[in-house]
């Protein structure tokens, strides 16, 4: 069942948290802040939405934009999914979207108690759970190999075998170099890992251990 839609497009999934600095503020800050947010000269209707304190209080009309767990009571998201002109948000004038994916994202967002996190910029590191790979037969060399098979997973994608070796070093080349691969280096690649230890450092080195 989809529940929603990352602001790429992809499903989430019903289990899936919606993460707000991924997925929320961008959107209220490209869209909403302009009139919602921390400059008080410019805030429309009393409501202030880059804090949760305020999001959750009703507004100068007696409504609230925030209902925490309550997507269908907030204000916001009638106002978001409005047909009406004049109460659509954000207002027409601006010119500015937001996707359906968007807002499936922000009412699950509210349905899971909409929670403001610090800017990421400040916020500590924390080290996410390594997921599981369900594939068995994918290759899995170093921890990142995980979160890259999660995602085709969940993009419904499988990993592709092993490049040659010839493509491989022009890959390892122009990433490593920013320059294509030269005639030399590419017979080299194409010959035995044994007789050109290069070639094998080249693409050895692009890769995390
Ligand atoms: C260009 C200014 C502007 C932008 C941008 C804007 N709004 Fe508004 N908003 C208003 C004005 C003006 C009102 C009051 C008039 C009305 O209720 O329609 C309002 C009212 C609201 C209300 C109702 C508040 C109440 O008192 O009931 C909500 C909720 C809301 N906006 C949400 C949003 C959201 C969410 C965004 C971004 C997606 C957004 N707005 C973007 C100008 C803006």
């Amino acid at each position: 069942m989809n529940l929603g839609g990352g602001p790429d497009g992809v499903p989430l999934r019903a289990e899936e948290k919606v993460n707000f600095n991924r997925d929320v503020r961008p959107v209220f800050s490209d869209t909403c802040f302009q009139c919602h947010g921390p400059d008080e000269a410019k805030r429309k209707a009393g409501l202030r939405l880059d804090t949760r304190e305020t999001a959750v209080k009703p507004a100068e009309s007696g409504a609230i934009a925030i209902v925490p767990g309550h997507p269908e009571q907030s204000e916001l998201i009638k106002r978001l999914t409005a047909k009406d002109p004049d109460d659509v948000m954000p207002p027409a004038k601006l010119h500015k979207t937001v996707t359906p994916a968007q807002i499936e994202a922000i009412k699950k967002w509210i349905a899971q108690g909409a929670e403001y996190q610090g800017h990421w910029a400040f916020l500590k590191p924390e080290r996410p759970a390594v997921p599981p790979v369900a594939d068995k037969s994918a290759v899995v060399r170093n921890p990142i190999d995980n979160f890259i098979l999660a995602r085709l997973a969940k993009e419904g994608l499988k990993q592709s075998p092993e490049a040659d070796r010839a493509t491989l070093q022009r890959r390892t080349t122009s990433t490593r170099d920013n320059r294509t691969a030269s005639s030399a280096r590419l017979t080299a690649a194409l010959t035995s890992e044994k007789r050109s230890p290069r070639v094998r450092s080249d693409i050895d080195r692009t890769r995390i251990p």
